[in-house]
């Protein structure tokens, strides 16, 4: 099996920080001259990653957090997220394939025909599913969902939304230092920005601590598409501070290497009315999107992330030189 990259970057790491390859890296990378940008853009598309039923950045985050749930003898990971979660469905299905159970809280949002199939899809998953509706109830409701899926004296491991911890973070580490390996093979130019959605923050958190480690002096671009959790960059750092902090602990050696004040910045301007309420500027970036690169956007996410893109070098704020997109979108 081909070493994740963190673990060539921290040899130190190897055996103390285990690892589950889920999909077949590296993902590609391509120009995106169909947008007509002033900026010269670029993908970065994670959508294919992942072998299971379910693909996108989701995987990469459970290739640290299945083994470690294995260590630690869980037999289920219990998790939340909104109606629609695409982490809940990868966790269901990747998790599965190792024989963990996965108990997910739900809370509501809008629905519309994306939001019933993924459902559709929860349903078929094997997870079992708690419609708490509301974030009030969903933590009001946390102690019996603990005691419900606590099985002899073993606790469920629980991960937060989006598997934002500081080792779900770990996911987009690697996906950072992946583009830095493609810029050294000189596949694309150092970029200036990287840019990607931000639902939980972990993938935000994690780009910025890999593209130190990677050397690169890109920035993340991080557009915020959900208003029920605090997600602010100084949020982002501190959770990208703590994967650093977890590495250290396992032993790795990372020179100083971590992100600094600058390093992520958030845009808000683009969430429309709240998380997963569909937006103009959204639904016209995904059709352009779809009409001139090709590209298999969704409305709560991706598309929002590509709206802000497109704004923002309209009106020549993305300074400073390529921008990479990462598409982080996985359906099968
Ligand atoms: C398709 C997609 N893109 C981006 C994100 C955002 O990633 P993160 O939750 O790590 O901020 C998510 C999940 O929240 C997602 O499902």
């Amino acid at each position: 099996m081909r070493l994740p990259l963190l673990h060539q970057r921290c040899p130190e790491l190897a055996g103390r920080l285990p690892f589950l390859r889920l999909g077949e890296a590296p993902t590609p990378v391509r120009a995106l001259p169909g947008l007509g940008t002033r900026t010269e853009l670029w993908l970065k598309d994670e959508s294919g990653y992942g072998d299971g039923g379910w693909g996108g950045n989701k995987v990469r985050k459970l290739e640290w957090l299945l083994p470690e749930a294995r260590r630690r003898g869980a037999r289920t990971i219990l998790t939340v997220g909104g109606l629609g979660t695409n982490w809940g469905l990868a966790a269901a299905w990747y998790a599965r394939e190792q024989g963990l159970e996965v108990a997910l809280g739900l809370i509501d949002h809008p629905v519309d025909e994306h939001v019933r199939a993924q459902l559709a899809r929860l349903r078929a998953s094997g997870a079992t599913l708690h419609f708490l509706h509301t974030k009030t109830r969903l933590i009001l409701a946390a102690p019996w969902l603990f005691a419900r899926h606590t099985h002899g004296r073993t606790l469920p491991y629980y991960l937060p939304a989006g598997g934002s911890s500081p080792l779900g973070a770990l996911g987009a580490v690697e996906t950072a230092l992946e583009l830095g390996e493609q810029v050294r093979a000189g596949e694309l130019p150092e970029p200036a920005w990287l840019v990607t959605p931000v639902g939980s923050g972990g993938t935000a958190a994690g780009l910025a601590l890999g593209l130190r480690l990677a050397g690169l002096r890109t920035r993340v671009l991080g557009v915020v598409v959900n208003d029920t959790l605090r997600l602010d960059s100084a949020t982002l750092l501190g959770l990208a501070r703590r994967s650093a902090a977890l590495l250290r602990s396992r032993g790795a050696d990372l020179s100083g290497a971590e992100p600094a004040p600058g390093a992520i910045r958030t845009e808000t301007a683009w969430l429309g009315e709240g998380y997963a309420h569909p937006t103009r500027a959204g639904d016209q970036a995904l059709a352009r999107a779809s009409a001139q690169a090709g590209l298999a956007l969704e409305r709560t996410y991706t598309a929002k992330a590509l709206a802000a893109l497109l704004d923002l070098d309209a009106a020549g704020r993305l300074e400073g030189g390529p921008v990479v997109f990462l598409h982080t979108h996985g359906p099968r």
